[in-house]
């Protein structure tokens, strides 16, 4: 791949899979009926939407019933959100969530303030864990829905999501997470991890931009999201995205079926990145969890450079992101790194490097390379050597 970019950004989003590309082409080419219709058009892509749904379900460890369609991580996480709140209002006004989560949750929360509610924003120890007690503390007689994400995506710190879905379960509150992340990296599962709700976002597991799924435990009450007609069991109205759906629910067979041949390569290049980066470059720190961990996320604050003239002057020859991956470009300390305590002097200088199915290992040591030198030559400018 030598001349070639390197892409080590697969948190900010993923290549489609030739499979998923392959699965979604009769659907562009030829099946266009609406799975509303009643003539055999409308079936043929109603059964592929149904396949998808089973498809999804299979990896998530849930029934095909549990779970609604939506536009992306951002929907799942809006419609899961507003959906508790607006369902639960007569009960109580208060949210309790997390200082690093992603936009997607932490702005529906400043928007649910807006109209009065009370949200609880926990803090997180220098890995980036959030701790479960402090839940358990936050929790009071008007809370209503909490909501921690699985994994981030800055740092790829996992959260006990277990222990903090058994402590809300005990107090009969609706429990969601943004999976945005995690699946299609980690196993999960949602029985496992006890949770009501879980978002997930099509475009970070080798399927399309614009395709998500929320999945919603059986018998939970959400407020409507997307009012209109009846699809989506009148739980999210619109024409079906029958060709993101379709490719969202082979991207979930194929995530599930090679799930640990491809965490395990993540991590191996991954971990090479780490190792060469910290052997090269005098004066690097890896932020996040050592070991709960995503398998394919590293962020690296190197001293004495800025991640974003660090991040331009490499682009030519290798995409990371400096911050969070959204609004890549932002020079402001992150407000993750902000809230695990980084000091300014390293938060200034973090990129997020993040490593995918089909990195090799020549792009990883062509990547050290490109990243050390830019580091020398930023340094000696800084210092005017
Ligand atoms: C943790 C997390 N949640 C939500 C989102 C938003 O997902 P989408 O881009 O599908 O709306 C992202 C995307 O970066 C994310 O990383």
């Amino acid at each position: 791949m030598a001349g070639e970019l390197i892409y080590l950004d697969y948190n900010a989003t993923t290549p489609l899979d030739p499979e998923v590309i392959e699965e979604m082409r009769p659907y562009m080419e030829e099946h266009f009926g609406n799975p509303s219709s009643s003539y055999s058009y409308g079936a043929r892509t109603r059964g592929a939407v149904e396949q998808a749904r089973a498809q999804v379900a299979d990896l998530l460890g849930c029934e095909p019933g549990e779970l609604v369609f939506t536009s992306g991580g951002t929907e799942s996480n809006n419609f899961a959100m507003k959906g508790t709140a607006f369902a639960n209002r007569e009960k109580g006004n208060h949210i309790v969530t997390t200082r690093i989560e992603h936009p997607a949750v932490l702005e529906v929360c400043a928007y649910l303030e807006r109209l009065d509610f009370d949200v609880t924003y926990l803090p997180v120890d220098e890995f980036g864990l959030v701790n479960a007690s402090s839940v358990e503390e936050a929790i009071t007689d008007q809370t209503v829905l909490v909501t921690v994400m699985h994994a981030n995506n800055e740092v790829g710190t996992i959260q006990p999501i277990e222990r903090i879905s058994e402590l809300a379960s005990e107090r009969g509150l609706v429990f969601h997470t943004d999976a945005a992340q995690s699946v299609g990296k980690i196993p999960v599962l949602v029985r496992d991890l006890g949770v009501s709700l879980l978002s997930l976002a099509g475009h970070k597991v080798y399927a399309p931009k614009g395709i998500g799924a929320l999945y919603v435990r059986e018998g939970l009450r959400l407020e409507k999201f997307m009012h209109g007609a009846g699809q989506e069991r009148g739980m999210r109205a619109g024409t079906e995205n029958v060709m993101g759906i379709v490719g969202l629910g082979k991207a979930c067979e194929i995530a599930g079926r090679d799930l640990d041949r491809n965490a395990g390569r993540m991590m191996e290049t991954r971990d090479a990145l780490q190792e060469g980066l910290t052997r090269a470059i005098e004066g690097v720190r890896t932020n996040g969890h050592p070991g709960k961990r995503l398998p394919n996320t590293l962020s690296a604050s190197i001293r004495g450079v800025d991640a974003d003239v660090l991040i331009n002057d490499i682009q030519a020859g290798v995409a990371a992101s400096a911050g969070a991956a959204c609004h890549s470009g932002q020079t402001e300390v992150s407000h993750v790194l902000r809230a695990m305590g980084v000091p300014e002097s390293w938060a200034r200088g973090t990129i997020r490097l993040s490593t995918g199915r089909t990195t090799e290992a020549d792009e990883i040591e062509a990547a050290i390379k490109t990243i050390t030198e830019a580091v020398t030559r930023l340094r000696r400018t800084a210092t005017g050597d």
